[in-house]
């Protein structure tokens, strides 16, 4: 179970409400912030936050220090900081969780971060079905600021930070950093290659600092307890921290874990989730949302680390692990993640805009006993092009189809030959 490892970011979570500021504060909240005002210098927090090697936890994995550090000290003002809580990747529900359970954990950490890099401006970007989670942020904002501890003056100090909730007009592409900004500024949401990098020039082309809704979080604990301990909480000399898992699909108790980077997929399975559902085998997972690939039964016993899973060829990505048993037609999952890619392509780009739904169209005839042995050298070619697109989102897309090339091309084959879904 997760209760048996360390919980940091949901020790105190309430099944069915979130902890209150009078709780959180009894819990040891807002004391890094307090220590951080009252010393008055950012640099401590900018080199705890390097030296833990803390990764961003919203899909990415990079190093959420170096980010911080990117803000030149003679950076222009106003400076930004930017949650991203979009949370669109299909799977993906720990933030939805999180928010729902510790508010003021994210307003501490955001406003830590925006110290860090004297930002006098926060937002946080939700996505518009997260309605509840948006107003519960905004109440806990409004009594965050009657109790000094954001807004102007910050616990008696010269420093001021303000955060306000936008909501997204609610496309999966509005998640990646470049495509936020431009969202943000009323532009139309299509990502922009850097550089100028967002730390340098973001919105209204002032320093902006993004980072997803756990990156933010782990900041008040860190800063509280040092490099070295969150070091410590993971299992694997080269991860930090703990991570929330989402697990959804064919296991017995699907849901959102707290447990520290390492723990081994099985681990999570079986211990967490209570094993697969209905007695059946596991067949694959997504480790990490719908823009990783399939992992199959040979991985089962994995470290779920951003390293373990790069040295196989894939990514922890969000945490979001899809759990597919021995009865889940993989061409039917593939297409049903296709379909999502197809329509929540941005359209800037010619491969991206054009070769999902192509894609698409091929699997769905595979699927429905129409294909052809020539449609899998066609869907190679397509993929390699989406290798060549804009932004990571077209790359991110063909992780689950790469990958059921690579693990189920007979079961493609089946398809073809018996000209009908062998698993209908
Ligand atoms: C298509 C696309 C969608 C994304 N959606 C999200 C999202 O919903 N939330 C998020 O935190 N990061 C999302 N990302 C990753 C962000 O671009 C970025 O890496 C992240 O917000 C940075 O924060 P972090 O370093 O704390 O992880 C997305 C990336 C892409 C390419
Ligand atoms: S890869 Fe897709 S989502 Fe990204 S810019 Fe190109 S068309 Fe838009």
């Amino acid at each position: 179970m997760s209760a048996d490892y360390p919980q940091v970011l949901l020790k105190y979570r309430q099944p069915d409400r979130i902890t209150t500021l009078e709780e959180y504060r009894q819990h040891g909240g807002y004391t890094a912030l307090a220590s951080v005002i009252q010393n008055g210098d950012p640099a401590p927090v900018k080199a705890v936050l390097a030296d833990a090697t803390l990764l961003g936890r919203g899909g990415a994995g990079f190093p959420a220090g170096v980010k911080l550090k990117t803000v030149a000290d003679d950076a222009p003002h106003p400076r930004y900081v930017v949650c991203n809580a979009d949370e669109m990747e299909p799977g993906t529900f720990k933030d939805r969780v999180f928010l729902h359970a510790e508010p003021h954990m994210l307003i501490e950490g955001m406003t830590l971060a925006a110290f860090s890099i004297r930002a006098s401006h926060g937002i946080i970007f939700i996505r518009p079905e997260y309605e509840s989670a948006a107003r519960i942020l905004e109440r806990e904002i409004g009594l965050a600021r009657e109790a000094g501890l954001v807004g102007e003056n910050i616990l008696g100090s010269d420093y001021g930070f303000n955060i306000v909730v936008h909501r997204s007009g609610g496309r999966y592409i509005c998640g990646e950093v470049t495509a936020q900004l431009n969202a943000l500024m009323g532009r139309r949401p299509n990502p922009k290659q850097p550089p100028p990098y967002a730390t340098d020039k973001g919105l209204w082309a002032k320093p902006t600092l993004i980072n997803n809704v756990e990156t933010l979080a782990c900041i008040p604990h860190i800063v509280n307890h040092g490099a070295q301990w969150f070091k410590d909480l993971a299992l694997t000399p080269e991860a930090a921290g703990t991570k929330l898992f989402c697990v959804s699909g064919k296991v017995n108790r699907p849901g959102v874990y707290e447990l520290p980077l390492g723990v081994k997929l099985s681990t999570i399975i079986e211990d967490c989730c209570g094993g697969m559902k209905n007695g059946a085998r596991f067949k694959a997972c997504l480790p990490g949302g719908a823009s990783t690939g399939f992992m199959t039964a040979e991985h089962y016993d994995i470290a779920m680390d951003f390293d373990s899973l790069k040295k196989v060829g894939n990514r922890l990505g969000t945490g979001a692990i899809m759990v597919f048993d021995h009865h889940t037609c993989m061409v039917a999952a593939t297409l049903n993640l296709t379909e999502f890619f197809a329509r929540e392509s941005c359209g800037w780009c010619t491969p991206c805009r054009e070769g999902f739904p192509y894609l698409r169209d091929l699997l769905g005839r595979i699927e429905n006993g129409q294909g052809e042995a020539d449609m899998i050298p066609q869907i190679k070619t397509i993929c390699r092009h989406l290798w060549k697109t804009y932004c990571a989102f077209a790359p991110g897309g063909v992780g689950p189809i790469e990958s059921l090339l690579a693990h189920f091309e007979d079961e493609i084959m089946q398809h073809i030959e018996e000209k009908k879904c062998p698993f209908a």
